[in-house]
């Protein structure tokens, strides 16, 4: 009997025991939860835009890209006619011909091109002229067959579009001038007219071509451009820059920004305000005017970044016959306005467009 007061003495103890063991496991689970909450950083932001994915064999469907890259945004804007209107026109068949070079050009003239192999440098018009040339501010053709021929300051000439898209052949293509009365040439040319049907002569719809950024007033960063190139562009252009092929390598799923394939030095784009541009307002691939995801800062380091890279060169000395009429970001001189060659290359630009226009007036 006198056992009992101990028994109960035994129990109690391991009573308390258990209560101390459970008190300390809830403290513990509290403290860590606390620590979960305030010391793990939260995962970065990924930007992930909402963009056309590529099938299986790296290629995509026309019909999704058109669809993912539909601009929302679409009041007062020029709107491409669509192909559906060409049911019954004579020139139907030289009209589609003329979108899908622009659309697949690779296939026409790329590394397995159908109508000569590896005459330019495996890209596509679309790559740079988003949707077959019909996309809002994705540097479009509205404007083309409203405004040419028209003299060009960078030959010095009177321009047509013959002229105007062997210069897109020989400098972003980085390839061989196609024969003017080619069926190539002329389907692409049909295309182009046909795209600005109803727009006036001389002139030009809101939303072709470019959208405007504004300017940096400090000069673009290369630096900075390749911690927004690691973060938002690698990751379909690869850290190389090169770009990638699709399955069976006859065009890119994704385009190369520099090396060997990629637009030569004489090219729009490797003027940085193109670049910028053209960026800030499509890529990363799903964005839209309406829907920048880079700062201008961004566009413009980045520009610079992509830029200094290796690419192919072109012998351009005979371009800008009048070197006072060199943009203020074309990076190569002699120039009349003082500014050097990194100076129009990276900027700041508006001392130079200030000190341009101030000696055109004289
Ligand atoms: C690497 C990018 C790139 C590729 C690829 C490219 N272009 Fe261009 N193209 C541009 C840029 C940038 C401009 C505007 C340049 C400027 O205004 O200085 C342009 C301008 C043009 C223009 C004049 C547009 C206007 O409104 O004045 C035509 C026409 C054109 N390209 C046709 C073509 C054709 C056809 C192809 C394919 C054979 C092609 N481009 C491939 C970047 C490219
Ligand atoms: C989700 C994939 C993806 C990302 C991310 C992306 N791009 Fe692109 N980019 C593309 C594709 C695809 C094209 C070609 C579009 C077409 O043909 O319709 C392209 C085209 C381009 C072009 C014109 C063609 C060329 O190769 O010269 C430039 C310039 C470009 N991208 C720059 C950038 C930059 C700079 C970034 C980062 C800010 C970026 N892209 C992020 C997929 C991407």
């Amino acid at each position: 009997m006198n056992n009992q007061p101990k028994a109960d003495k035994e129990l109690a103890r391991l009573v308390s025991k258990l209560i101390n063991v459970i008190i300390v496991l809830m403290v513990m689970v509290v403290a860590l939860s606390a620590l979960l909450f305030f010391y793990i950083p939260e995962p970065k932001e990924e930007i992930k835009v909402q963009g056309p994915e590529p099938d299986q064999y790296g290629n995509f469907t026309d019909a999704a890209k058109q669809e993912a890259l539909k601009v929302k945004d679409t009041t007062n804007y020029w709107i491409a006619p669509e192909t559906s209107v060409l049911e019954g026109n004579p020139a139907k068949e030289k009209i589609l011909y003329g979108q899908d070079l622009i659309a697949h050009t690779a296939n026409y003239f790329g590394p397995q091109g159908k109508v000569f192999k590896s005459s330019t440098n495996g890209m596509n018009c679309q790559n740079c002229h988003l949707n077959a040339g019909t996309k809002i501010f994705g540097n479009n053709y509205s404007a083309v067959a409203s405004t040419y021929p028209k003299f060009r300051a960078r030959s010095g000439q009177i321009e047509d579009m013959y002229k105007r898209v062997n210069d897109c052949f020989e400098r972003s293509l980085n390839g061989k001038a196609i024969d003017t009365n080619s069926n190539e040439m002329q389907a692409i040319v049909a295309y182009i007219k046909w795209l600005g049907t109803d727009v006036k002569n001389g002139t030009v719809p809101e939303g072709a071509g470019l959208k405007k950024l504004a300017f940096l007033d400090r000069a673009a960063n290369p630096e900075n451009g390749k911690t927004v190139y690691t973060q938002k562009c690698a990751s379909c252009h690869q850290a190389n820059g090169e770009g990638i092929m699709n399955g069976d390598k006859t065009a890119y799923t994704y385009p190369p920004l520099w090396g060997n394939n990629s637009y030569n030095d004489g090219a729009g784009l490797f003027r940085l305000s193109n670049f910028a541009k053209y960026v800030k307002y499509n890529m990363p691939l799903g964005v839209n005017h309406d829907s920048p995801q880079l700062t201008d800062e961004e566009a413009w380091d980045v520009a610079a970044f992509v830029n200094s890279q290796v690419r192919p060169k072109k012998d351009i000395k005979k371009d800008w016959p009048k070197i006072e009429e060199k943009p203020f970001d074309h990076p190569f001189g002699p120039y009349k306005d003082g500014f050097s060659e990194e100076e129009h290359k990276y900027g700041p630009y508006q001392p130079i467009k200030d000190k341009l226009a101030a000696l055109k007036n004289k």
